[in-house]
């Protein structure tokens, strides 16, 4: 229940609600209208505050409103009022939340039901508020564009892991020094995952000099740094450009140079940069130099930190992430831990294969692999595709308890030499018919990968037209998953469901 309700707490509602959660709407005043600005508000066990807010009218039978959380505004749908009894849903198309309730007096109990595979109930009580939500801070000017030069850094897509897609708001000091441990014996930091990424959730609040405190489930980040270096790992931390994060905690508006010297202090090697509370305050016009502001500061400490664009490939971020200073950007919004998330994710990327460059990546979110709903089949894909489109392969599971099978899939060198390859550059789709995609990636040496996905529920043979893909008879050519070599031929390839075969022919 507590991670169904943390996932609540994110602003990108595609992961926000994948789960059924019941809520208790209190008002102090006796009401029988739904009509009023409701406040959820817990103080969490690191000190925190969760807040969520519904503003809500009822105009007889009809309901609007919103639902406003730290980093998004959500508007309610098909609301309406049957005597004392309420309906809405809210959320985007693709993972709609229908919400049913009850007015009893002073009381709207609303229970909501998500469409995701692991939903679990919630109980959630609101009560009513004339406070201001999510009050806007004053509007600092961004600075002028200009067009940073390179930080030199990921030459190849990065590599690492994440607390955020299995953790969410349960990750601290000793799971992280966990998942270190565990990169460092189970093989994930010798096939090159290097970074240890801390998502949102570790701030505290700002000091009387603006200095900004871990709160007190990280004790010490400079301690936490030198030990995850002892590892032979990097780690990786995440802030955003508005006043508050996704999850409501304090975001690096105002305090980008001072947050930036100090994560360089602390011996930060990766920074995300969540956009957020940043919406509230500036246009999605005015991303860039935002982006831009932290790119100059991160720069300026001198010390090397992978700059991670994430909003949600706004913008069009890949035309300029780079020139904001960004290693990398989101391309999408969040993606969660099912089949019908990572594949419409994944093979929607073709388009932006040509901005994706040493140094400068399309980041269509973290791997799902290894949370439970990804068959082997899908997480094979998922790693294939990810690796096809020179995509940073960010882990999101728990590595101290991955199982071997999950592990293979994660440390398939060859497939990671496809990710990594030094070209650098990323796989358009080379052919579709039916369920059938046939993806190839240029890769240094003259060689070439190709990925032939099946993303339909039924095994199926496939002909692959060789020449038309530019590979000739004879070409040298090995089954990355099967660790196989085969002929050139006519002889089919069988994909199972929602599976793929990769291969990398040499000429
Ligand atoms: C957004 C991001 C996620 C994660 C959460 C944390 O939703 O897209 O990847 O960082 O915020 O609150």
């Amino acid at each position: 229940m507590k991670k169904c309700y943390h996932r609540f707490a994110r602003t990108r509602l595609i992961a926000a609600l994948p789960c059924c959660a019941v809520f208790l709407i209190a008002s102090a005043a006796a009401q029988q209208s739904a009509s009023g600005l409701w406040l959820f508000s817990e103080t969490r066990n690191d000190g925190s505050v969760l807040e969520i807010y519904h503003r809500l009218t009822q105009n007889g039978p009809h309901l609007e409103g919103t639902v406003l959380l730290a980093g998004e505004d959500l508007p309610i749908r098909n609301g309406i009022v049957t005597d004392n009894r309420l309906k809405f849903e809210v959320g985007p198309p693709e993972n709609t939340w229908r919400c049913e309730g009850t007015l009893y007096g002073d009381n709207l109990e609303v229970t909501c039901q998500g469409s995701a595979p692991h939903a679990k109930p919630a109980l959630v009580k609101f009560h009513r508020t004339s406070a201001e939500p999510f009050a806007v801070a004053e509007r600092i000017e961004p600075p002028s564009l200009k067009e940073l030069l390179g930080n030199g850094l990921a030459k190849t897509p990065p590599m690492g892991w994440n607390s955020w897609n299995h953790f969410a708001g349960q990750i601290d000091d000793a799971t992280v020094r966990a998942i270190a441990d565990a990169m460092g014996s189970n093989g994930m930091r010798d096939a090159g995952y290097q970074y240890v990424n801390i998502d949102d959730t570790w701030e505290g609040q700002r000091d009387a000099k603006g200095i900004l405190r871990s709160n007190r489930k990280f004790p010490d980040m400079k301690a936490l740094a030198d030990y995850v270096h002892s590892k032979g790992l990097k780690l990786g931390i995440y802030s955003s450009p508005g006043p508050r994060t996704c999850a409501n905690y304090e975001g690096s508006y105002g305090h980008e140079v001072q947050d930036a010297q100090m994560f360089a202090a602390w011996g930060i090697d990766y920074l995300k940069y969540d956009w957020c509370s940043a919406f509230r305050i500036y246009k999605d016009e005015e991303m860039r130099a935002v982006y831009q502001k932290m790119g100059e500061a991160l720069q300026a400490t001198g010390r090397p930190i992978v700059f991670s664009l994430c909003q949600y490939g706004k913008q069009e971020v890949w035309k300029w992430g780079g020139l904001a200073g960004g290693n990398l950007w989101r391309t999408t919004d969040d993606i969660f831990d099912s089949w019908q998330s990572m594949s419409t994710i994944g093979f929607s990327q073709g388009p932006l294969a040509s901005y994706a460059a040493p140094g400068h990546w399309n980041d269509p979110d973290m791997l799902e692999i290894g949370n439970g709903g990804l068959s082997i089949q899908e997480s094979r894909t998922h790693m294939s595709l990810w690796s096809m489109l020179a995509a940073p392969l960010i882990a999101g599971n728990d590595l101290r308890s991955v199982s071997p099978e999950i592990l293979s899939v994660l440390t398939n060198r060859d497939v990671i030499a496809i990710d990594q390859d030094s070209l650098g550059k990323a796989a358009p789709r080379a052919f579709a018919k039916g369920d059938i995609e046939v993806w190839t990636r240029p890769l240094s040496g003259g060689a070439t990968a190709i990925a032939v996905f099946n993303r339909g529920s039924r095994s199926q043979p496939f002909k692959i037209q060789w020449e038309s893909l530019g590979i000739s008879r004879q070409a040298k050519v090995r089954d990355l998953w099967n660790h196989k070599d085969r002929m050139v031929d006519g002889s089919p390839v069988e994909v199972a469901a929602h599976d793929v075969v990769l291969f990398r022919a040499i000429p």
